[in-house]
């Protein structure tokens, strides 16, 4: 089966095709750099530059598939959480596809695409754990198969991501900030000064970045000259505190859970120094961890297309897709 994804969830246009024995036949993104001059995603620009941009990514995907649209069995698009303009946009899109070609039209839960982007690049086994992090979400999910989810953790503000892009955005480093702070990061000293780690104090596994925040903008005020190495040392400690306060709840949430392996998704999960700290806490215990190649990390087509490949399975028919939603949670999705 040959399967369309499209993503439009915030500030990325992006199409793939998977194919359910070849897995990964094209993955096309336009990065929306029209939000660079903000500081941040401007929902109202998002939706006209998808606009624009859906047409030509979809021609580029096809083509490097040496594909037609005739050739393709159903298409996917992701249908929230998201910012709700934009998701309309994808959805409209994906829509007009499928009335004209008369194929199945499978709505995606942002979340499911993300962790199931672990299963392009090997087969995912159950059961499982995930840690979802990105610019909008914190979460620890538990996956008992494709489609059985449980959360376990979510953000009580600011997501891991967004902490990233804020301080980032303070320090002058453009948007988004987490890649920028992982390079800056490689160079510094992540002792060089002490950021606290938030613990809720009521047996919570969930997170809170806000006052990592606030105090990341203290200490950043109180300095008077900054040079390059104090900066590479500020994105170190900023990455390590960040990262410490994700494998904390993550060292807690597996703690008596018979789980065969740990999925690190979404735009953070394209944090290498991530990855290696969850490896290092979680192998000795025996369980291995993961994580997509980067590029499928960060939003894109091909990800909603393999998570749509769990719903079509066995020639069922798909499930009739609702409508664009701004919030909600994968464990009561559908
Ligand atoms: O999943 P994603 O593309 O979009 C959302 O669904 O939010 O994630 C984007 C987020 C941004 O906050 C960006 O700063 C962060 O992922 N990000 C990173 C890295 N690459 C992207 N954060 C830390 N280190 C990275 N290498
Ligand atoms: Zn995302």
């Amino acid at each position: 089966m040959i399967i369309l994804g499209i993503e439009t969830s915030c500030d990325d246009t992006s199409a793939g095709i998977y194919c359910t024995r070849r897995k990964v036949m094209a993955s096309v993104l336009a990065t929306q750099i029209e939000h660079r001059a903000f500081g941040g995603v401007v929902p109202e620009l998002a939706s006209r530059v998808h606009l624009k941009n859906l047409p030509p990514v979809l021609r580029a995907t096809l083509e490097d598939a040496e594909l037609e649209l005739s050739d393709i069995d159903a298409v996917a698009v992701t249908h929230g959480p998201g910012l709700l303009g934009s998701l309309l946009v994808g959805l409209a899109f994906a829509r007009s596809l499928t009335k004209a070609w008369d194929k199945p039209l499978v709505g995606v839960h942002h979340i499911e695409s993300h962790i199931m982007a672990n299963n392009l690049e090997r087969d995912m086994v159950f059961p499982a754990m995930a840690l979802v992090v990105s610019g909008g979400h914190s979460q620890i999910i538990l996956i008992r198969e494709p489609g059985r989810y449980e959360l376990l953790a979510t953000t009580r503000d600011d997501a891991a991501g967004e902490a990233f892009d804020k301080v980032a955005k303070m320090l002058g480093l453009g948007y988004p900030g987490g890649p920028v702070v992982e390079k800056l990061a490689r160079e510094g000293d992540p002792d060089a000064l002490r950021l606290p780690i938030a613990r809720l104090g009521d047996g919570s596994l969930d997170y809170s970045f806000s006052g990592l925040k606030t105090a990341a903008r203290l200490a950043w005020e109180a300095r008077s000259a900054v040079s390059d190495c104090e900066l590479r040392d500020f994105c170190a400690s900023l990455q390590k505190a960040i990262i410490g306060q994700l494998l904390e709840r993550v060292k807690r949430a597996v703690r008596g859970r018979d789980i065969k392996a740990f999925y690190l998704a979404g735009g953070v999960a394209a944090n290498r120094a991530l990855l290696e700290a969850a490896s290092n806490l979680l192998e000795p215990l025996g369980i291995p961890v993961f994580a997509p190649s980067p590029r499928y990390c960060t939003d894109n087509g091909i990800m909603v297309a393999c998570a749509a490949a769990n719903h079509l399975r066995d020639d069922r028919e798909p499930p009739p897709i609702a409508e664009a939603f701004s919030r909600g949670n994968l464990a009561s999705w559908r």
